[in-house]
């Protein structure tokens, strides 16, 4: 039997480059684009994790709303309602990677399911997928909704073993998020890290499966663990 019966691709900064904003958060505030997109997605990051250590889960867009009032009051920049709305919108509607269509259209053509799980609400990943067109790629699109916890969570990993009726070692989990990759490993996915950028991996306690330059890479693992 292959390993490998489904892949499970994170979304922000896997699929679709969250810097992608950095275009808008310019317009805004000329000149401080790249700061912005930088504090702004480290934040939404830590305010997902701490909301689950409280217990206080909350959308992802809140998290994404919360950390950009956060960053724009740090970097002493005047947020009003208008462009508040303007920049949260443009997370509905990010980029993707350059190789990423290519790369699915490869895998799907390998016969394999394809699934998102991301801490993103439904609302969220559905806009970002199809703002893209890439839904026609994914038989799931899976958000952590249902279990109001945010990855690492095992209990939103869970969630793609459910969806997909596959135990953890037959689902090839793939994220660029260095935390994401560590907390699938931990749960027992075989793990596929894209480090796109030569980014250091965590220290948790855990060692991808696999470490890769691009999603274009995807395909060639996936044949050569079929066929071993
Ligand atoms: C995700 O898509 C936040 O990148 C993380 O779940």
């Amino acid at each position: 039997m292959p390993d490998t019966q489904a892949i499970v691709f994170d979304l922000y900064g896997t699929l679709y480059d969250v810097h992608s904003v950095v275009q808008q958060c310019d317009a805004a505030y000329p000149g401080r684009g790249v700061d912005i997109s930088t504090m702004w997605r480290q934040k939404q990051l830590e305010y997902t994790w701490l909301r689950s250590l409280m217990g206080q889960y909350i959308s992802f867009e809140q998290a994404t709303h919360d950390a950009l009032v956060y960053t724009c009051n740090h970097l002493r920049l005047d947020l009003d309602e208008t462009t508040c709305t303007v920049l949260c919108n443009a997370y509905l509607d990010l980029s993707p990677y350059p190789e990423v269509p290519a790369a699915l259209q490869r895998l799907k053509d390998m016969g394999l399911p394809l699934a998102i799980l991301s801490n993103g609400s439904a609302f969220s990943i559905d806009s970002v997928v199809k703002n893209s067109g890439l839904q026609e790629y994914f038989s799931h699109l899976l958000s952590v909704e249902p279990v109001r916890v945010f990855k690492p969570d095992p209990r939103v990993y869970m969630l793609a073993c459910q969806a997909l009726d596959l135990p953890p070692p037959r689902i090839l989990f793939v994220s660029s998020n260095a935390w994401d990759a560590s907390g699938a490993r931990h749960f027992g996915f075989d793990v596929c890290w894209v480090n796109r950028r030569d980014n250091t991996f965590d220290e948790l306690g855990m060692a991808p499966s696999y470490v890769l330059r691009g999603l274009d890479e995807v395909p060639g693992i996936v044949s050569t663990e079929n066929w071993q």
